[in-house]
């Protein structure tokens, strides 16, 4: 496979494809005669600065070669509107093969345009299930991996669900976790955001907390119980929140104010990656980011029923909270007492996954 194209739509994407462009490049000086082309993708599914641009730039990913400029919709609208822009693309250059990254809206949709279009697919992050066919992006990962080609797995887990799908071996290719990659390659970059030193916050006497799944958010009550119950139960330790667009929206009309939260915009990766290694602990509805904690020893909270990552609870430094906004009280309570347990690292979490996909795809 010598012409691929690299799909990447939302900001879980970005520090996922950074690390395979970076071994593309790395490759091609390497080996002149074997170059692989590539054309990076960029749907438009996310557009503000502050949840793509400022990703491509703080991790060197090279500008798109094509934006398809989707922006927001339904999920429905989204796909069909990436769907018909990538088909013009896909006929413009005929790729090989077209990988994509993920469980978003972008992965899906790319995936089915391309599998039409006979351009063989790879999935990067494949195999990996939460059970909860709720979350659109259960459905994403079952739609993709049904046409994938070929599967680049974060864990065994993923691999023992797609043989038991009936995907043969030779298809399944367990590489590691490229999300870690960007992790591991930008420790020494990390940069302190101006919010740390305006609020004398000092290491490991804080928390970080995501949110911005509808199930978290989307009911004003449940929404303003569980802000409550943090908010009540930190020990008087401030919790960094850095709000999602939509939460933004949600937040905006609860028109409360909790005194140990402090609200802030979508923040950079570098600066993001430093809050939360530094942090007490984290709280968080997010997948990515229960990766991120278990390879920096961090504690997290999971704010869901289930997880499509589950060597993060059974190896690493997570627990299932669950929904119910009163659950997080114990929870809150065994990280201020010190009891949190500790973890280790999965498998293949060593920060050279992306070197790994490049020499297969080479030889594919
Ligand atoms: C998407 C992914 C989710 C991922 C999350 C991370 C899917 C199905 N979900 O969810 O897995 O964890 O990204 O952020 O693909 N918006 C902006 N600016 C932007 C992008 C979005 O303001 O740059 C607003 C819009 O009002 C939009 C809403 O955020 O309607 C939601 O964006 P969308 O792309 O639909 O999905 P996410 O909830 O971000």
């Amino acid at each position: 496979m010598n012409k691929i194209d690299i799909i990447a739509g939302a900001r879980p994407n970005f520090m996922k494809i950074g690390p395979i462009v970076h071994a593309i490049n790395k490759h091609n000086s390497k080996n002149p005669a074997k170059k692989v082309e590539f054309r990076l993708i960029h749907t438009g599914q996310h557009y503000d600065k502050k949840m793509s641009d400022d990703f491509f730039e703080q991790l060197n990913i090279p500008q798109p070669d094509i934006n398809l400029g989707v922006g927001s919709g339904t999920a429905a609208w989204q796909t069909g509107n990436i769907m018909m822009k990538y088909e013009e693309a896909i006929k413009e250059w005929k790729p090989d093969l077209c990988l994509v990254v993920g469980d978003v809206t972008s992965t899906m949709a790319c995936s089915i345009t391309a599998k039409k279009e006979w351009v063989h697919v790879a999935h990067v992050e494949g195999g990996i299930r939460s059970g909860d066919e709720k979350m659109p992006e259960e459905i994403n990962r079952m739609v993709t991996d049904s046409i994938t080609d070929y599967f680049f797995t974060t864990s065994e887990v993923a691999n023992t669900n797609l043989k038991k799908l009936g995907h043969p071996e030779e298809k399944i290719f367990f590489v590691g976790n490229t999300m870690i990659d960007s992790l591991l390659g930008n420790l020494e970059r990390l940069q302190k955001p101006l919010l740390y030193s305006e609020n004398n916050l000092q290491e490991k006497e804080y928390l970080v907390m995501t949110l911005h799944r509808p199930s978290n958010v989307d009911a004003m009550q449940s929404l303003s119980n569980l802000l409550q119950n943090v908010n009540d139960h930190v020990d008087e330790r401030k919790v960094v929140f850095p709000m999602h667009p939509r939460t933004k929206k949600m937040y905006d009309q609860l028109g409360m104010n909790y005194k140990n939260l402090l609200i802030t915009g979508p923040m950079s990766y570098l600066e993001f990656i430093f809050l939360i290694k530094n942090s007490l602990g984290v709280i968080t509805d997010s997948g990515g980011i229960t990766e991120e904690t278990t390879v920096l020893g961090v504690p997290c909270m999971t704010l869901r029923n289930s997880t499509e990552r589950p060597e993060t609870v059974t190896i690493g430094t997570n627990e299932i909270v669950g929904t119910d906004p009163k659950n997080i009280i114990p929870y809150l309570e065994k990280l201020i007492s010190g009891e949190w347990k500790k973890g280790t690292i999965p498998k293949l979490w060593d920060g050279n996954t992306a070197h790994r996909i490049v020499e297969i795809i080479s030889q594919l």
